[in-house]
């Protein structure tokens, strides 16, 4: 780990709380016009562990997601980052802190007119820029070495599978170093030989880095293979937390329903 790079990126007054989970979501509400998202959501998310949020489609997955990375702002509640409210900083400390972040959008994993190198190497570009063009091209293919896409450097992201685009998104997740790793569905749309490779690569990259890690999922076979623990979303609130096997024998008819085909 860069920790040069890692001192360099704290805000100068950061009140980083080392105690503190280092991702904890207290009460967060979330509307958009009159229809309520979220209404009391509260987690938290410790390093090297893995936390899957599941729910149906519409549920505020990807929402709270935003609110994590300080994309959407709650409309109460707040967010905190190694114990640091980020609803009070301005634009350019939330840039910092999401520097410590890693993430791959559900939709858009890639910028689809940059090769794959250049996807890789662009947060590289833009946050690192005492990098030179040779130690960041190295770093570009080591990077691409560890979800297995060396040899596809020239390659536009149309050119490439699906599966080959989650890849890449996620070297490019990694590019910082972040020490948090943020996933929206990482297997949607994948057959299921390519998702249990990306539900590998995740549990590999996790051992290996020790993040916190929150993946997005309705995939049920993934969420079981990568994460630690589960929420599940239902009607904006969390309906039941826990391990796979305690979600299985909850009694809850909503949580019946939504595992019934695991
Ligand atoms: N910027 C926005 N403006 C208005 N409504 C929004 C906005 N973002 C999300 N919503 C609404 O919030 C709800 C939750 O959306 P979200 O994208 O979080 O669902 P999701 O659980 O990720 O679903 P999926 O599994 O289909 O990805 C949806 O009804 C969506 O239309
Ligand atoms: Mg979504």
């Amino acid at each position: 780990m860069d920790t040069t790079y890692q001192i360099a990126t704290q805000p100068e007054d950061a009140k980083q709380d080392d105690s503190a989970p280092v991702v904890g979501l207290k009460d967060l509400h979330k509307s958009f016009g009159t229809q309520q998202v979220l209404k009391g959501i509260s987690l938290t998310v410790g390093g090297g562990e893995t936390l899957a949020v599941l729910g149906r489609s519409g549920s505020g997955k990807s929402v709270l997601l935003k609110l994590v990375i300080g994309l959407e702002k709650p409309d109460a509640g707040s967010v905190s980052i190694h114990g640091q409210d980020i609803a009070g900083l301005d634009l350019d400390r939330i840039g910092e802190v999401r520097k410590t972040m890693g993430f791959l959008f559900q939709h858009a994993a890639l910028y689809d007119s940059l090769t794959v190198e250049q996807n890789v190497a662009f947060p590289l570009q833009h946050h690192k820029k005492e990098m030179s063009k040779s130690e960041r091209s190295a770093r570009v293919k080591e990077l691409l070495a560890e979800v297995g896409m060396d040899g596809h450097l020239d390659k536009m992201p149309s050119d490439i599978s699906g599966g080959m685009q989650k890849r890449v998104g996620l070297a490019r997740a990694l590019a910082l170093e972040p020490d948090i790793l943020l996933l929206d569905e990482p297997t949607a749309g994948l057959d299921p030989i390519s998702a249990a490779e990306i539900d590998d690569l995740v549990l590999k990259l996790q051992k290996e880095r020790h993040m916190a890690s929150i993946v997005v999922t309705h995939d049920l076979h993934s969420a079981k293979t990568v994460a630690d623990r589960l929420v599940l979303l239902y009607q904006g609130e969390i309906a039941i937390e826990g391990t796979f096997e305690e979600l299985r024998h909850s009694d809850i008819e909503f949580v019946k329903e939504f595992l019934k085909d695991s």
